[in-house]
């Protein structure tokens, strides 16, 4: 059986950035099929967690569950969910040169040591995760999209953090630009996703 958990920040009601990830989650399962492989796809939607107030009390009840090593306190679920899949998909529109907002509370709330990474007596973090590949699906309204705030950040904790080496960025930009056409643009957006499978 393979995992794959789809990470969707995606709030739009006829997304582009979803379209995107569903033909890249299709394909992935007709890959699998044809290998006669099992998969299971995971949904979690990132606008619809209902996140903790990350401040000094919440900071001092997740170190003293840590300290205790309550793994399974179900604070700790969407970490555990995280380093168990085989494959990450994110599914995220750019947003103001980065992402959405629920996307990074995700982040913060699986960064858990002991769970997803744990930091070497040199202080390195050092991956707790099963996952060996991820896609990161982006779509954006300009052609400005410098890596850096959104992907970059993004492939840099898949790297360091997660023990992620195979890291795939598929992308439509420029989709709002005055003529552009927005639906050819996505078209062979999917052709390239279809080509670059490596699961
Ligand atoms: C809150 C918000 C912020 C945005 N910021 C940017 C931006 O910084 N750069 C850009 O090129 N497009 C930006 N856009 C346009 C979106 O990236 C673009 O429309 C994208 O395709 C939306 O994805 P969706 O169809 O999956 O919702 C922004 C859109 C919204 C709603």
């Amino acid at each position: 059986m393979t995992n794959i958990l789809f990470i969707n920040s995606c709030v739009r009601s006829g997304s582009r950035t979803k379209r995107l990830a569903d033909c890249l989650l299709s394909k992935l399962k007709e890959q699998a099929e044809d290998r006669n492989e099992q998969i299971r796809i995971e949904e979690v939607r990132t606008s619809e967690i209902p996140y903790p107030e990350i401040d000094e009390a919440f900071l001092q009840r997740r170190d003293a569950l840590l300290a205790a090593g309550a793994y399974d306190d179900p604070l700790f679920s969407p970490a555990r969910q995280f380093a168990a899949a085989d494959c990450i998909v994110i599914a995220a529109p750019y947003w103001d040169l980065s992402f959405p907002a629920s996307l990074k509370r995700y982040f913060e709330l699986i960064n858990v040591t002991g769970i997803t990474f744990k930091y070497t007596p040199e202080g390195y973090p050092q991956s707790l995760c099963r996952a060996a590949s991820l896609y990161y699906v982006m779509t954006a309204g300009g052609t400005f999209v410098p890596e850096e705030y959104g992907y970059g950040y993004i492939k840099s904790l898949a790297q360091n953090f997660y023990g992620i080496q195979d890291i795939r960025l598929i992308q439509a930009v420029g989709l709002d630009i005055d003529g552009a056409d927005p639906e050819a643009i996505l078209q062979e957006s999917m052709l390239h996703a279809v080509s670059m499978l490596t699961m």
